[in-house]
């Protein structure tokens, strides 16, 4: 399967609010999208005048298990580039170039019971998890979700439908600002109150987010329990070739190779990974085809398992403690400390 750019085309443009589009899509390939996993995103490629080109990230708002189409809700940043570019420039028949579907907010078990907690756009990948888990799992769900005002609520219709069909397994509380004010931990604390015994999913603006992290945290949720996904703009662009860096392979201050065995897409093959390169340009330089998006450990497109082996990552944005506990590793951050690796892109 090929990390690299998929062309989808976009075949309705639904206007869910005054600023807030999704783009239903269907890839002329539709391989590499066959697999997603609900609170995955594809980052798509936004044309752009400036050296370094443009990228973005946007959460799929799909479920992969609903017999939907492929779809991406965007809402514009005031002052945003690619937001507003999407939403102003995308319509009905255009192609889109996007990579394949990547991400670790997504739930192990559809059967768990789960607490969402949405801000705004943070209810696209949250929303996947929801109808994911109400259509193919026999898990119960309840979300908190915040906006500015009613006319904000983005997939308002949609939820009232879901909370009929499934009056004994799904909950779903608002929190409009317009009436209560801004989000508070005493207002998150009651409505959370009956359900810190979940996993909780937790997405939006940054600081909705640090609150409902604070009061779950402050109520008990062990970190292992609590999954968070961060909205950030890439600042680099994953569409450029990469360079092939020269591999240092014999480096006497550092010592030798590691040696890792890498599962990719049906196949086994053995790689030397000098000791002062990144996991995933050892990978890519030796000819395989290794997911990644931002490069910055920012979005986790590039997490692989370790099955074998210990190694140190420079920066970690994305994986969570439960998430280092399985064993994730960000290949675009990680370094070697073992002699030898095995690793999975297969788990
Ligand atoms: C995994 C993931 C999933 C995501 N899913 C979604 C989703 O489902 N829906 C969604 O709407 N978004 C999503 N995002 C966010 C999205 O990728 C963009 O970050 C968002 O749309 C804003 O991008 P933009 O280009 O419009 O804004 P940007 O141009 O990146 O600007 C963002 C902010 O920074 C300011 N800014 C820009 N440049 C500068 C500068 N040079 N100096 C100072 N300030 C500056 C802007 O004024 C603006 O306020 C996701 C992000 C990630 C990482
Ligand atoms: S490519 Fe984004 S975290 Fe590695």
């Amino acid at each position: 399967m090929s990390s690299g750019p998929q062309r989808v085309r976009v075949v309705e443009v639904v206007r869910e609010t005054v600023d807030a589009h999704s783009l239903v899509l269907e890839p002329e390939d539709p391989q590499p999208f066959e697999s997603y996993r609900p609170g995955q995103f594809l980052t798509v490629r936004i044309p752009s005048e400036r050296a370094g080109g443009a990228a973005r990230c946007y959460s799929l708002s799909s479920s992969p298990h609903c017999q939907e189409r492929l779809k991406v809700t965007v809402k514009r940043t005031v002052g945003g580039y690619g937001s507003n570019w999407l939403c102003d420039n995308v319509a009905e028949g255009m192609t889109l170039e996007v990579l394949r579907p990547s991400g670790m907010f997504t739930p192990k078990s559809l059967d768990d019971d789960v607490l969402l907690l949405a801000g705004g756009s943070g209810i696209t990948p949250v929303m996947s998890i929801l109808k994911s888990v109400l259509g193919a799992g026999a898990g119960a769900v309840t979300l908190v979700y915040a906006n500015r005002d009613e006319q904000s609520v983005i997939f308002r219709d949609e939820l009232v439908t879901l909370a009929k069909e499934h009056p004994d397994r799904l909950v779903v509380l608002h929190w409009l600002e317009s009436l209560q004010g801004i989000p508070t931990a005493a207002g998150l604390r009651a409505l959370t109150g009956p359900y810190t015994g979940r996993q909780v999913y937790i997405c939006g603006p940054g600081p909705f987010m640090d609150l409902a992290q604070a009061t779950l945290a402050a109520a008990g949720v062990p970190d292992s329990r609590l999954h968070i996904e961060r909205f950030t703009s890439l600042t680099n662009d994953p569409f450029a070739d990469v360079d092939v860096v020269e591999l240092d392979v014999e480096d006497d201050d550092v010592g030798p190779p590691a040696e890792v065995e890498v599962q990719l897409d049906g196949e086994v093959t053995t790689v030397a990974w000098p000791r002062r390169t990144k996991l995933l340009d050892a990978l890519r330089n030796a000819g395989l085809d290794a997911p990644f998006s931002c490069r910055e450990g920012n979005c986790s497109a590039c997490a692989c398992v370790v099955l074998e082996g210990e190694a140190a990552m420079e920066r970690n944005e994305v994986l969570d403690a439960h998430d280092l506990e399985d064993g994730l590793l960000l290949a675009c951050q990680a370094f070697p400390i073992s002699e030898r690796f095995r690793i999975t892109y297969e788990a």
